[in-house]
C-alpha cells in the first residue's frame, strides 16, 4: 500500500515537474525571441538588460502569470530606430503589439498577421518598408499606412529587388526615410532611364555598414554602381558580374574581403581601400582545416 502510494507520488512529482519545465521552455522560447528583438533595435531600452528577466524588469513587455509567455508588447513612441526580426512572429501569445511612433524600418515579418491571440497591433508613424503586413478581420489595427512606407498592394519588382540591398545595408534609416511607396525612380539616390529601369544606384559616402546583396544583379539596365567611401564588409557578390549593362563599380575605400570576381574588361572596377585577400577569420579557417 504505502509503495504505491509512493509510486503515485513520485508520478505526481514527475508530472509536476515535466510541467514546470515545460512551461519554462515556452518562456524561454519567448526571452530568445525579445533578444532578438533587442538585437534588431539600434538602443533598446535602458532596462532591457542581458540575462535580466524579460517579464519582471523589461520596460513594455507583460507576460501572463500563469504560462510565463509575453502577452503584450507597447513600446509606443519610445523613440526606437531598428529592425523588426522575423522571430517576432514566434511570440504565438502574443495579443498587444504596440509600436506606433518610433522610427522604426524594413519589412514587417510575414508570420505576425498569423499569430492567433493577436487581437491589437499598432505600427503607425514609423519607416516600415515593403508589403503592407495583413491581419485578420478581429484584429484592431491603427492606420498602418500612416507615417509608413508600404507599397500600396503589390511591390513592384524593382522595389523588392532594392529592398533587398536596403536588407543587406539592414535597412538604415537614411535610405528608409526616402525609400518608400512603389516608385524607385523617386529614390534617394536611386536613377533611372525614361523607361523606368534603374540605370545607376549612387550611393557613395552614405555610411552604409552591412553587406553587398547579390540581388542587385536582378537590375540588369544598371549601369553604374557606386557604393565607395561606406564600411561594407562581406565579399563582393559574383552574381554582380552577370550584370549586362554594368559599366562602372566603385566600391574602393570600404571593408570588403574574399576575391575580387572577375568582371567583363568593358567594366570599370574601383576598388582600392578594402581588405581583398585577407586571411579568412580563424573560427572560419579551423572549419577548412
Ligand atoms: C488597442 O490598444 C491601444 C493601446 O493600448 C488602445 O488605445 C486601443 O483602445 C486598443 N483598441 C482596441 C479595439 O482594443
Ligand atoms: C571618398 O573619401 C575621400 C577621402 O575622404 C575623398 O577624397 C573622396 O572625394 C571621397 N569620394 C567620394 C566618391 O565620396
Ligand atoms: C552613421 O551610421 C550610424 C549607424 O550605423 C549612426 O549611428 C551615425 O549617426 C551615422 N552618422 C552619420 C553622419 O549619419
Ligand atoms: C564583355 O565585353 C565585350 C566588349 O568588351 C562584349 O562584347 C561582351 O558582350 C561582354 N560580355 C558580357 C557578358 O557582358
Amino acid at each position: 500500500m504505502a509503495a504505491t502510494t509512493q509510486e503515485s507520488t513520485t508520478a505526481v512529482t514527475l508530472l509536476l515537474l515535466a510541467c514546470y519545465c515545460c512551461l519554462l521552455a515556452a518562456s524561454s522560447a519567448d526571452a530568445d525571441a525579445i533578444a532578438d528583438l533587442a538585437r534588431s533595435l539600434a538602443r533598446p531600452p535602458p532596462s532591457w538588460t542581458a540575462g535580466g528577466d524579460v517579464c519582471s524588469s523589461f520596460k513594455g513587455i507583460s507576460c501572463s502569470s500563469s504560462s510565463g509567455r509575453v502577452t503584450a508588447i507597447d513600446l509606443a513612441g519610445m523613440g526606437l530606430a531598428g529592425t523588426l526580426p522575423t522571430s517576432l512572429s514566434s511570440l504565438t501569445a502574443l495579443e498587444s503589439l504596440q509600436l506606433a511612433g518610433n522610427a522604426l524600418s524594413g519589412m514587417v515579418p510575414p508570420g505576425l498577421g498569423e499569430i492567433p491571440s493577436l487581437r491589437n497591433i499598432s505600427l503607425s508613424g514609423n519607416y516600415l518598408q515593403g508589403p503592407v503586413p495583413r491581419f485578420a478581420a478581429g484584429v484592431a489595427t491603427d492606420d498602418v499606412f500612416a507615417g509608413n512606407g508600404f507599397c500600396p498592394g503589390q511591390c513592384d519588382a524593382q522595389v523588392t529587388i532594392l529592398l533587398q540591398v536596403a536588407e543587406g545595408f539592414g535597412y538604415p534609416l537614411s535610405l528608409a526615410r526616402s525609400w518608400r511607396g512603389n516608385d524607385p525612380c523617386r529614390w534617394y539616390r536611386v536613377f533611372c532611364y525614361k523607361s523606368g529601369d534603374v540605370a545607376m544606384i549612387l550611393l557613395y559616402d552614405a555610411n552604409l555598414s552591412g553587406t553587398i546583396s547579390p540581388a542587385i544583379a536582378h537590375l540588369t539596365q544598371l549601369r553604374r554602381l557606386e557604393l565607395s567611401n561606406n564600411s561594407l564588409a562581406g565579399e563582393i557578390p559574383e552574381s554582380l558580374t552577370t550584370l549586362p549593362n554594368l559599366e562602372l563599380l566603385d566600391v574602393s575605400n570600404n571593408m570588403l574581403t574574399g576575391q575580387l570576381p572577375k568582371f567583363n574588361a568593358s567594366v570599370r572596377v574601383l576598388s582600392d581601400g578594402n581588405r581583398f585577400g585577407d586571411e579568412p577569420p580563424p573560427s572560419s579557417r579551423s572549419v577548412i582545416l
